[in-house]
C-alpha cells in the first residue's frame, strides 16, 4: 500500500553556478530592506561574507551581520543572539554556510518573530506570528537544511536536539551554487557529504517515505554514492561538487516528508555528549543501522545497492551487505572512524548513550521498531 502525500516545496530553488551573485536581486523581490546575515566565524575567512553583504548593499539592503554562534548551535547561544538581535528591527534573515548557519537563522527566526524560547516550537506549526522571509545560502553539500522547514538546535540542558518545524520556518529561496562548496575544507567535504548520503538512505526506508521522497532519495543516493569519493580527490572537480550539492539538497527535500530514523537518532547522543561531527558520528552508525534494519527493510536496501550498481543478484539480503560495504568503503574514503572503539568511545558508557537515543524525535520512524534497547544493540553492533 502507498503512502498519500501532500507537497508543496515552499522553496523556490535557484540552482547554477554564480547563482549567488543574483542574491541582491533575490532579496529585493521578496522586500528585504534590513536583513539579518548569519553566518558562522569561519566563513568570515572564505570571503563570502563580504561578497553577500556587497551584493545586498548594492540592491539597498542594510545588512546586519551575526555570527556569534558555534557547530551545532544551541538554545543558549540563540536566546543570546535575539536578545541582542530584537532592539534592530530586521525584516527579514539571510542563512549563509553549513547547516549550522542555517539552523541558527531559523532558530533565530521563531524567537524574533514569536518571542518566547526555542523549546516553545519544538514539533511542528508552533509559530503563531508571522515569521520573517528568509533566504538560504549553503556552502556546504551535505546538511539539506536549505530545502526543509525544520530547525535542529540543540538543548543545551536536557542533551537532546530539538526539532522545531513550521511551514514559515522553510527558506522562500534557497540559493545553490555549486562554486560556493568548492571552499569547504576535506574534513567538512568528508563529513557533510557522508551526512547527505545517510540522508538519502535513511529516508529511503522510514515509516514515513511516500512515492514522492522515493524520488528525491533514490536521486540523492545516485548522485551522493558516484561523486563523494570524486569530490575527496579532487576538491576542484566542479560538476562533481554540483552533483554533491544538489544530491544534498535532494536528500533534504525528501527528510522533509520522510523525516529521518535510527542512525540519526543514535548518532545526536555522539554530538552531544562527545561533540562528535554530526556526519562523523553518523560513518560510524549507519552500516550498523542497515545490518539491524535489514530484518524488515532488506528489500529497500537492495534497491539502493542496485540502483549502485554494487549487486545484480536476486537475493536480498546479499544486496544488503553489499550496500553495507559500500557504505563502510565510502566512509573510508572520507578518513572517517568505521566504529565507535576507535573514536574513543567507551563501553561503559553505551547504555547512557542509548537512553539518549530512545529520546530522539527520529527514531520512531526508523522502519524496525526502535527503542533504547534497540539503541544499545545498535551501539553495540557499531562498537
Ligand atoms: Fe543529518
Amino acid at each position: 500500500m502507498m503512502q498519500s502525500f501532500d507537497f508543496q516545496s515552499p522553496t523556490r530553488a535557484v540552482f547554477g553556478a554564480g547563482s549567488f551573485q543574483r542574491l541582491g536581486e533575490l532579496s529585493r523581490e521578496l522586500g528585504f530592506h534590513r536583513s539579518l546575515l548569519v553566518a558562522d566565524r569561519g566563513l568570515v575567512a572564505t570571503g563570502y561574507v563580504e561578497q553577500a553583504t556587497n551584493l545586498l548593499r548594492a540592491a539597498q539592503i542594510e545588512v546586519i551581520a551575526f555570527h556569534d554562534f558555534e557547530v551545532n548551535p544551541d538554545t543558549q547561544m540563540i536566546e543570546a543572539g535575539c536578545r541582542m538581535l530584537a532592539p534592530r528591527e530586521i525584516d527579514s534573515i539571510i542563512g549563509l554556510g553549513g547547516g549550522s548557519s542555517m539552523d541558527c537563522a531559523k532558530g533565530l527566526n521563531f524567537l524574533l518573530s514569536n518571542g518566547g524560547r526555542i523549546q516553545d516550537y519544538r514539533g511542528y506549526g508552533k509559530a503563531e506570528k508571522p515569521m520573517l522571509p528568509m533566504i538560504g545560502v549553503p556552502t556546504t553539500a551535505g546538511t539539506g537544511s536549505e530545502a526543509q522547514s525544520y530547525a535542529v538546535i540543540s538543548d543545551a540542558e536536557a542533551h537532546v536536539k530539538l526539532a522545531c518545524g513550521d511551514p514559515q520556518a522553510a527558506f522562500r529561496v534557497a540559493i545553490l551554487d555549486p562554486e560556493l562548496t568548492l571552499s569547504q575544507p576535506g574534513a567538512v567535504t568528508a563529513t557533510a557529504g557522508f551526512d547527505a548520503i545517510a540522508h538519502a538512505v535513511e529516508t529511503y526506508v522510514t515509516t514515513k517515505r511516500n512515492p514522492l521522497s522515493d524520488v528525491f532519495s533514490r536521486e540523492a543516493w545516485r548522485l551522493l554514492e558516484r561523486n563523494y569519493e570524486r569530490v575527496l580527490i579532487d576538491p576542484q572537480d566542479f560538476a562533481g561538487r554540483a552533483a554533491m550539492q544538489l544530491g544534498s539538497y535532494f536528500a533534504g527535500l525528501a527528510i522533509e516528508s520522510s523525516m529521518l530514523g535510527a542512525t540519526h537518532a543514535c548518532a545526536n547522543p555522539l554530538t552531544i555528549r562527545y561533540g562528535t561531527t554530526h556526519g562523523a558520528a553518523l560513518a560510524m552508525l549507519l552500516p550498523a543501522v542497515v545490518r539491524w534494519n535489514s530484518s524488515v527493510a532488506a528489500q529497500r536496501y537492495a534497491e539502493l545497492a542496485r540502483l549502485a550498481n554494487i549487486y545484480s543478484g536476486a537475493d536480498d539480503l546479499e544486496a544488503t551487505e553489499s550496500l553495507v560495504r559500500r557504505l563502510t568503503q565510502l566512509a573510508t574514503a572520507g578518513e572517517l572512524n568505521q566504529n565507535l572503539s576507535a573514536a574513543g568511545v567507551r563501553r561503559a558508557e553505551l547504555p547512557v548513550l542509548a537512553a539518549e537515543a530512545a529520546k530522539q524525535w527520529t527514531g520512531q520512524f526508523n522502519p524496525r521498531p526502535f527503542d533504547q534497547a534497540a539503541a544499545l544493540e545498535v551501539y553495540e553492533w557499531a562498537y
